[in-house]
Order: C-alpha cells, then sequence, then structure tokens
C-alpha cells in the first residue's frame, strides 16, 4: 500500500481522536445502517460487542501500517470470514464512506482533506485484501483425518 509517513501520522492521530470518545463505534454503525440499511440483517440485535472487536482490530491494523506484510495472515483470515458471510464490495464501499464521515464528525475542526484520502487507501487497500482472500484447501491427509474423525 502507498501510505507515506506522514499519512500514516494522519491516520494514527485521526483514530486516537475516535478512541477518545467511546460511542465513536455505535456513532460508526448508525452510519453505517444509515447509508447502507441492507447491512442490518447480517449484524447481531445487540452491535456492542461486534463494536468493540471491530475497534479492537482497527487498533492492531492502524499500529501496524507500516509493516502491513507482518499482518498479512491477519487480514486474510478476517477477509475469509467476511467472505463466508457474503460480504459484497459494495458493502465495503459503504463502510469507507461510514467510517470517514465518523472520523470527520469526531474530528471538527481538526479535520482535513488529506485525513480522509488517507482513510481511502487504507480502506482500499483493507478491502481489496479481505475480498481477494483464498479459502484456505485442505491438504490430502486433513481432509482424510476429517472423514475419519
Ligand atoms: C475494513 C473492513 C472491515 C473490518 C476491519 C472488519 C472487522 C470485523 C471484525 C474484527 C469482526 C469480528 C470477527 C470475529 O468475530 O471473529 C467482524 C465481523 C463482522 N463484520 Fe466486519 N469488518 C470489515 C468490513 C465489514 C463490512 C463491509 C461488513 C458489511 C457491511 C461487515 C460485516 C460484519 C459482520 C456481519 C460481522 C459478524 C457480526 C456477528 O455476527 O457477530 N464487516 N468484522
Amino acid at each position: 500500500m502507498v501510505l507515506n509517513e506522514s499519512q500514516i501520522q494522519l491516520i494514527e492521530f485521526s483514530w486516537e481522536v475516535i478512541n477518545e470518545n467511546p460511542l465513536s463505534m455505535l456513532k460508526f454503525y448508525d452510519h453505517l445502517f444509515e447509508i447502507a440499511p441492507e447491512t442490518i440483517h447480517f449484524f447481531p440485535d445487540d452491535i456492542r460487542m461486534q463494536s468493540d472487536k471491530l475497534a479492537h482490530t482497527m487498533n492492531f491494523i492502524v499500529t501496524h501500517l507500516n509493516k502491513l506484510d507482518n499482518i498479512e495472515c491477519s487480514i486474510n483470515e478476517l477477509g475469509r470470514f467476511h467472505n463466508k458471510l457474503e460480504i459484497e464490495p459494495s458493502h465495503y464501499s459503504k463502510l469507507k464512506v461510514a467510517l470517514i464521515r465518523t472520523i470527520k464528525e469526531n474530528m471538527g475542526e481538526k479535520y482535513e482533506e488529506s485525513i480522509g484520502q488517507a482513510w481511502e487507501t487504507t480502506l482500499d487497500y483493507l478491502s481489496a485484501r479481505m475480498l481477494g482472500a483464498k479459502p484456505v484447501r485442505k491438504s490430502k491427509w486433513a481432509k482424510i483425518r476429517s472423514w475419519l474423525s
């Protein structure tokens, strides 16, 4: 991914602002469901645990932006999970709009277009990696083991 050092800093700074507000992630889902009501049925009724998981994973990603190769396996695994749920490219695009809107709101006057652009690049990269994650093919031996169990 082509994020330069100053873009990484913009992402880190804006994500810190998000983390300061305990309601940010709920606000994000509020935006997502407004922009993409067709995604509501994918999620459990109580979205709070999912909000925590998303925040936790985004913290992990944001702290690895200059060494994304090290977390490639985790991103692929997350992608496979979402691909099984049949999350589509259009959903990722709408998630991007909802997340950038949330960041913009949280940052208020501190928000700059360059922050939104850095997030666009990051989320496009994540979406492409997650959508492109190939299913793990069981080895012949693992298949035999599963048939025997
Ligand atoms: C940058 C992109 C995304 C990230 C980082 C992300 C992150 C996560 C994480 C960490 C989980 C929890 C996985 C687990 O329980 O093991 C999750 C679950 C889920 N995500 Fe995403 N996600 C992304 C995109 C999307 C999109 C675009 C949608 C659809 C609108 C979506 C829908 C879901 C659903 C339905 C679940 C399962 C909720 C449940 O039943 O508990 N995600 N996501």
